[in-house]
């Protein structure tokens, strides 16, 4: 049954190591961006930062300061086509390959939706969404001619099944669309060794979230089993594991990672 050989690292050490492969991280400035980045780095992936957030020149450079050549910034918005695909040609240009895509770039501001303008439902939506279609196609489309298989990881958000708040409508439309985008997309790049996998993460702490009204956080937290917020690392260990050879055997899936809120 089926065209893939399996894969059995040998021991845990190599199945966890990205040595020799090529990650491009959106949105990698900063929160779990930044985090995802800074772990694939020191897994010994070069990593590409892509963030419109000049911050991201400041972490590349200390990823080159603890390993030469092995990180580049680029200032890509996910939702731009032909910045994506400078993106990707960029990275092919600096390692020679894409291995590894985490579509991480996200925002989320929150509006009733009977106050809320067109524009700016589409905006959510053209990040969230439609960004991880163009980054999604760009790299994978590489990784297919380059014929080594891949991963691909989507950070969606528990409002990816369940509303966490009101106030999110375009915010949970788009993340339902790329759980689903996630699982079709698995299916279609299987053939090719390419694994598609997403996270949900529920409260995390990152400049984002504190940029939010604190009473709706307050009241977030408060419902979180675990008792906290989640920190920025504690989803990028689930994204090495989606990126790493310790989940050899996983494609559209969605980890959740949410301290239990959703069990209430
Ligand atoms: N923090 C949470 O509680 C939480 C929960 C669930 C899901 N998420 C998801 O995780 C992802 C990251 O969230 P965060 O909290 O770290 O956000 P953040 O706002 O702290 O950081 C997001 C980063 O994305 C960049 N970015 C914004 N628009 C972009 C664009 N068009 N193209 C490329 N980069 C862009 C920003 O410059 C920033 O560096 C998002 O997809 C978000 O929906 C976050």
């Amino acid at each position: 049954m089926g065209t893939q050989t399996s894969h059995h690292p040998e021991s845990l050490k190599e199945a966890i190591s990205l040595e020799g492969k090529t990650a491009i991280v959106t949105g990698g400035a900063m929160g779990i961006g930044r985090a995802i980045a800074q772990r694939l780095h020191e897994a010994g992936a070069n990593v590409v930062v892509s963030d419109p957030n000049s911050v991201r020149d400041e972490l590349v450079s200390q990823f080159i300061d603890a390993r030469a050549e092995s990180a580049l910034a680029t200032d890509t918005d996910v939702s731009d086509g032909d910045a994506v695909e400078a993106m990707v040609a960029n990275t092919v240009k600096a390692f020679g390959a894409v291995d590894i895509l985490i579509n991480n770039a996200g925002i989320y501001p929150s509006m009733p939706m009977l106050e809320m303008d067109p524009d700016q439902f589409r905006r959510v939506v053209e990040i969230n969404l439609t960004g991880i279609f163009l980054c999604t196609q760009a790299a994978s489309r590489e990784m297919v001619e380059r014929g080594r298989g891949g991963r691909i990881v989507n950070i969606t958000s528990i409002d990816a099944l369940h509303p966490s708040m009101v106030g999110l409508s375009h915010y949970d439309a788009s993340k339902h669309g790329a759980w689903g985008f996630t699982k079709s997309v698995a299916l279609e790049l299987a053939p090719h060794g390419i694994r598609v996998n997403a996270i949900a993460p529920g409260g995390v702490s990152t400049p984002g979230v504190s940029g939010m009204d604190a009473a709706m956080i307050a009241e977030f937290e408060s419902m979180i089993p675990l008792g906290r917020m989640g920190d920025p690392d504690e989803i990028a260990m689930a994204a090495l594991f989606l990126a790493s050879d310790m989940s050899t055997y996983m494609t559209g899936s969605q980890m959740v990672v949410d301290g239990g809120r959703l069990l209430h």
